[in-house]
């Protein structure tokens, strides 16, 4: 069979959660050996011509700070791929890097990909990881890959839900025997609350304020819930109406006020998937609740919100930011499980 000569013998192989916010490279046998932003800096040339300079966390850093003569991006947008050259050259980074710099290695390519995505961005993403010096490309969908990561029972006939909520997509997914049963994916994430806080900001407070800022207020003081005492927190930005440097001092309230509108629309996108659940399997996640993965299930609250508005418990998982990568990990380690998991795709 096909995969069995793709994944059977070779150990250079990876994996690769390839996410709008962070990428996650896997190696057999290895582990994590990559996390990073998913963001490339590029250096513009006289000439026009534009030359990688940084890639992860040192462009990151860089996002919102640079000169005319730096752009720093960011590939993916809303889950998928928005300027095709980058992304290739962040994918075939990362993949050097995984090899030690060693670019002769063409390795075999699992990659993630959210479940919503057309044919179109599927083939962009596989084009992107040939391009970049991949010698198979192997696609899985997220949310399997999240509910494995998370140690669902997956092969088990019973409904396992997931939602992975990470910063361009939410995907929310009912597994059971190793295939998605129902299933929806939404494009708003964690950089949607980053925008929200931006425009509140700028609406209640005229602050102007970058992407960056928007996401550290977000991790700080961000809630789903109304606090008994709600955090604060000192921020700086620019006046819009003076134009002058200002701090202002804002309160997790405002925060949640901001970010309620993505978090209706996350509620009513797990509704929609549970008022379509067949009714056996629908017992079983009344038993067994609802896990949260990705990024997004580290929003203070988030658990109870959305335990709330569905009346079914809902649960972290262990490492929310790692599930998916791990999920894929575990693909490729158990060939077995890669075969059942893309039986059926
Ligand atoms: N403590 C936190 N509280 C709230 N949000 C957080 C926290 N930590 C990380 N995030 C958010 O999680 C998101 C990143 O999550 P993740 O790495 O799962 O996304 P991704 O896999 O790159 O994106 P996608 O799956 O949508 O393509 C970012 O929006 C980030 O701001
Ligand atoms: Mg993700």
């Amino acid at each position: 069979m096909l995969l069995d000569r793709l994944f059977g013998m070779f150990s250079n192989d990876l994996a690769i959660d390839l996410g709008t916010a962070n990428t996650i490279v896997i190696s057999k046998g290895h582990g994590i050996i990559i996390n990073e932003p998913s963001v490339v800096a590029l250096q513009k040339s006289r000439y026009g011509k534009k030359r990688v300079l940084a890639v992860g966390k040192e462009a990151k850093e860089m996002l919102g700070k640079t000169p005319d003569t730096i752009e720093a991006i960011r590939p993916l947008k809303e889950g998928v791929i928005a300027d095709f050259d980058v992304a290739e050259e962040m994918i075939r980074f990362f993949i050097k890097k995984a090899h030690n710099r060693n670019s002769f290695i063409r390795p075999r390519v699992l990659i993630c990909v959210p479940y919503g995505l057309t044919q179109v961005e599927r083939k962009a993403v596989r084009d992107s990881a040939y391009s970049a010096g991949a010698r198979d490309v192997i696609l899985v969908e997220e949310p399997k890959a999240a509910a494995i990561g998370a140690g669902l029972p997956i092969k088990d006939p019973r409904g396992n839900m997931v939602i992975d909520i990470g910063g361009g997509t939410t995907e929310v997914g009912v597994i059971s025997l190793e295939g998605l049963v129902r299933s929806k994916s939404i494009k708003v994430g964690g950089d949607r609350f980053d925008q929200e806080i931006i425009s509140y900001m700028k609406n209640k407070y005229n602050l102007l304020i970058g992407e960056r800022t928007g996401e550290a207020i977000k991790i700080e003081i961000g809630t789903a819930i109304k606090e008994d005492e709600p955090k604060k927190m000192s921020i700086k930005g620019r006046d819009q109406v003076s134009g002058l440097l200002k701090e202002i001092e804002i309160s997790s309230e405002d925060v949640r006020e901001a970010i309620k509108e993505p978090l209706e629309e996350i509620s009513t996108a797990v509704v929609e998937v549970l008022e379509v659940v067949p009714p056996d399997l629908a017992g079983d996640i009344v038993e067994n609740g609802i896990v949260l993965t990705g990024g997004g299930a580290l929003l203070n609250g988030l658990d109870s919100y959305l335990s709330k508005r569905v009346e079914l418990p809902v649960y972290i998982a262990e490492n929310p930011l790692l599930s998916v990568a791990n999920g894929t990990g575990a693909m490729l380690e158990d060939i077995e499980l890669l075969k059942h998991i893309t039986a059926n795709d």
